[in-house]
């Protein structure tokens, strides 16, 4: 398998400009089902997990292609399949979405239990729990959950946790049932509010989104459309903790600041320097470490607009060189910490304690070679091998390649040393 190669130790210095949001894309490829006609999505990111997409939907009969400027046109119209087995979806966590569109558009969908990065138990009893509200019968045997309904009827659904994927599955299947959903304890991500955004184009109405009640108002015809996805969060977020970690001064571009908060709030904590800026076209971060090594700096991972847990890996990468303790509570999932083993073997002095990690920072760290656990394991072990002088390699990068958009390509033009052996 390929890995990278790369000589750390290097100021990272120049532009940066982020992809379209892989969370949001995984969802809304999947809900272009609910559309009767085609519909174009625009600043896709060109990873892994999409391409995976795409090959599901081909394979259950839509017609799927990419214009030159990358940007794809999904026809759902030709659907046939509503099966969706384990060898198509095995590396791929929001291949659950897709039993939200189905079920929304055609009343049945069976689907392969999802893969995704094992960070945890990641159980989907509150997507099962809203699909059954709605009317559907669910059942989960050899590891294929089926789905179906002759008729979905909105209901009244409290989530028992914030979840990202219950919220975006229930407001899919939503749209198909006839009357009003209202979903309590809602995720408030801006890929919830992407998604939602989406359907909307589509002619659905969906209120509230961003906030904890989502209203769905179902049953409508939907058309085709045009559509934007975002930029990435945790893109933007990652690119931050790299120009924080090689005491960098890096502009990241095409951003969305109030997404950002909680990241920029905890890097001017650790004593960078965040400044929001507007070209008149975009906005953009641009991110300049003045000292050698960050002030240490305690987080806990929440929902949004809390400090997510997709950029807690990479923080723990830079805050292992911090100048005193930090302590991490990781509260979303329970097993995301499988980076730590790697991080030791460079000199990090962290230890683990359930959910919390107490950071005794070191002076710096050396290089090694690394083998990424999951898709932001690997991007803390990026961060932490451009921080260590000397050769380390990153290994495993497939995980990475899920994704990440062109990050060898983007990372060489501001400065890393950074090469990818197949
Ligand atoms: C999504 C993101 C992932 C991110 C996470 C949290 C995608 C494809 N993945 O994952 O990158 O880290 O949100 O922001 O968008 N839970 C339940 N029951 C359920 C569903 C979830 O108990 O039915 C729990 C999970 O185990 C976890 C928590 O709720 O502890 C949050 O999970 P959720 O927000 O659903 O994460 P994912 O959609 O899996």
């Amino acid at each position: 398998m390929a890995h990278y190669v790369i000589n750390g130790g290097k100021r990272l210095e120049g532009v940066v400009t982020i992809s379209g949001a892989k969370n949001a894309a995984l969802a809304i490829i999947p809900a272009t089902i609910l559309a009767g006609e085609s519909c174009l999505l625009e600043n896709l990111p060109s990873i892994d997990d999409v391409r995976t997409l795409e090959c599901i939907l081909t394979r259950m009969g839509a017609t799927v292609a990419f214009t030159p400027d990358g940007s794809m046109r999904v026809d759902p119209r030709g659907i046939r399949d509503y099966n969706v087995t384990f060898d198509m979806v095995r590396s791929l966590r929001a291949s659950y979405y897709l039993l939200g569109a189905l079920l929304g558009r055609y009343g049945y969908a069976k689907i392969a239990l999802p893969g995704g990065c094992m960070i945890g138990q990641r159980p989907i009893d509150q997507h099962i729990k809203g699909m059954r509200a709605l009317g559907a019968t669910v059942t989960v045997e050899n590891g294929m959950v089926t789905a179906r309904a002759d008729k979905l009827v909105g209901a009244e659904i409290y989530l028992d946790v914030v979840t990202v994927g219950a919220t975006i599955n229930i407001m899919l299947a939503a749209v198909g049932a006839t009357g009003q959903t209202i979903i309590n304890n809602a995720a408030k991500e801006p890929h919830v509010v992407d998604v939602a955004n989406f359907l909307n184009m589509m002619g659905a109405s969906v209120k509230g989104a961003g906030t904890d009640v989502i209203r769905v108002m179902g049953g409508r015809t939907l058309h085709g459309c045009s559509y934007a996805i975002i930029p990435d969060q945790i893109e933007a977020g990652t690119y931050m903790v790299l120009a924080a970690a090689t005491g960098g001064d890096v502009v990241i571009n095409n951003v969305i600041p109030t997404h950002l908060e909680a990241i920029s709030a905890k890097l001017m904590e650790a004593g960078v320097k965040v400044i929001e800026g507007d070209d008149g076209r975009e906005f953009f971060m641009r991110v300049t470490a003045e000292q050698i090594r960050p002030r240490p700096v305690n987080i806990k991972t929440l929902p949004y607009p809390g400090f997510p847990t997709d950029l807690q890996q990479p923080m723990m990468a830079l805050l292992s060189v911090a100048d005193g303790n930090s302590y991490i509570v990781e509260n979303i999932f329970e097993e995301r910490y499988n980076h730590v083993p790697e991080l030791r073997r460079m000199g990090a002095n962290i230890e683990i304690n359930g959910r919390m990690a107490t950071i005794d920072g070191v002076p710096k760290l050396s290089a090694a070679p690394l083998y990424a656990s999951d898709l932001r394991a690997g991007a803390a072990l990026i961060v932490a091998a451009l921080m260590a002088e000397g050769e380390s390699q990153v290994h495993n990068i497939g995980f990475i390649d899920r994704g990440y958009e062109y990050l060898e390509q983007k990372l060489r033009a501001i400065g890393a040393d950074i090469r990818r052996v197949e």
